[in-house]
């Protein structure tokens, strides 16, 4: 029996003799038992490696998929398409947001495509208030200060931060992540003001004790600001040089979104001419790349886009992309179709 396209141990066999049912490839690592339970029922290629493919490797192992299953580093255009044939099916992120993967392309060529929505709302969530209360407390200051062993200890006013209680946060994106970070937000005593695209349900609205505003009001009136809409055309620099003079001169921003939505060298331009107090960021224009402008700053905090990096949530994303990946090679709906 010949291994084609591989040389990894961990495939399954696939003979030169033809295809042993449908083929599906799943591009980085994986936790729980995603990969053991497709295996059961199809002929997989892992890429067992908790990295980006090359593009020139994705091209490879794509060859002949009827469905893959790709980590949010891999973008999947008109040339990963050609690349897998005419028999792909599905494409399964395992990530909410999908600007990695070209839909209008994937639909035209009657690939279905499916996301990871729902599972991650309350990790990225609490990453997003997390960062409120690091940029406003200014702990990652604090902690380097401490590490570096130049603390002098308590000082009445060393290391003074700002108290999110009585303030008022921005939600830009009023979806299941925003939302739920607007909880967060209400039990720290903060007031909740949402903007979005599509308006949020009025019952979310009235929990919360929110106030949908426009845009320019949302950035005029919010202490933190806080960025969940999804990376797409209309939202690319959507905060941008114009948006950031709106803000308060005291007001942070936070994004565990999509890096693009905030146009970086204007953020940084903003930080230096104190336009703004501080931002803290999960997500970057250009990752893994930091504008280095951000990373020499204190009032910056700096995270390597981890919002949904807890073993729980990152086992249930898997699971999910697994799950649509079954049921569609089965003939079932995809349970969590994009668009
Ligand atoms: C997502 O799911 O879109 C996150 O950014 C990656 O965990």
């Amino acid at each position: 029996m010949r291994l084609v396209g591989t040389s990894d141990a961990s495939t399954t066999a696939r003979t030169a003799d033809g295809p042993a049912g449908p083929r599906v490839v799943v591009l980085g690592r994986l936790p729980g038992d995603a990969v053991e339970r497709l295996r059961a029922r199809h002929t997989v290629h892992y890429r067992d490696e908790d990295s980006t493919a090359p593009a020139e490797e994705v091209l490879r192992l794509v060859s002949g998929a009827d469905a893959l299953v790709v980590t949010l580093g891999h973008r999947v255009d008109a040339a990963v398409l050609d690349a897998a044939g005419p028999q792909l099916r599905i494409v399964a992120n395992v990530a909410v947001g999908y600007d990695n993967v070209d839909v209008a392309t994937c639909r035209e060529r009657g690939v279905l495509v499916t996301n990871t929505p729902g599972v991650l709302t309350d990790a990225t969530a609490d990453l997003a208030f997390a960062l409120v209360l690091m940029v406003t407390r200014r702990l990652a200051e604090a902690e380097r200060e401490v590490r570096s062993g130049q603390t002098a200890g308590w000082g009445m006013f060393h290391l003074l931060g700002t108290s999110v209680q009585g303030k008022a946060i921005g939600i830009l994106g009023p979806g299941a992540i925003g939302l739920a970070t607007a909880r967060r937000a209400r039990a720290f005593g903060m007031d909740v003001l949402l903007s979005g695209r599509s308006a949020p349900d009025p019952a979310d609205v009235r929990a919360l004790q929110a106030r949908v505003v426009p845009f320019e009001e949302l950035l005029a009136s919010s202490d933190v600001v806080s960025v969940h809409t999804p990376l797409t055309p209309a939202t690319l620099h959507l905060v941008d040089a114009s948006a950031l003079a709106r803000m308060k001169p005291a007001a942070y921003l936070v994004n565990t979104a999509r890096g693009p939505v905030v146009d970086e060298a204007a953020l940084v331009a903003a930080l230096e001419a104190g336009t703004i107090a501080g931002a803290g960021l999960d997500v970057f224009e250009d990752e893994p790349r930091v504008h280095p402008g951000l990373r020499e700053r204190d009032d910056v905090v700096l995270l390597p886009h981890i919002g949904s990096a807890t073993i729980e949530t990152r086992t249930a994303m898997a699971d999910l992309a697994a799950d649509n990946v079954l049921a569609v090679l089965a003939g079932d709906d995809a349970l969590t179709p994009v668009g």
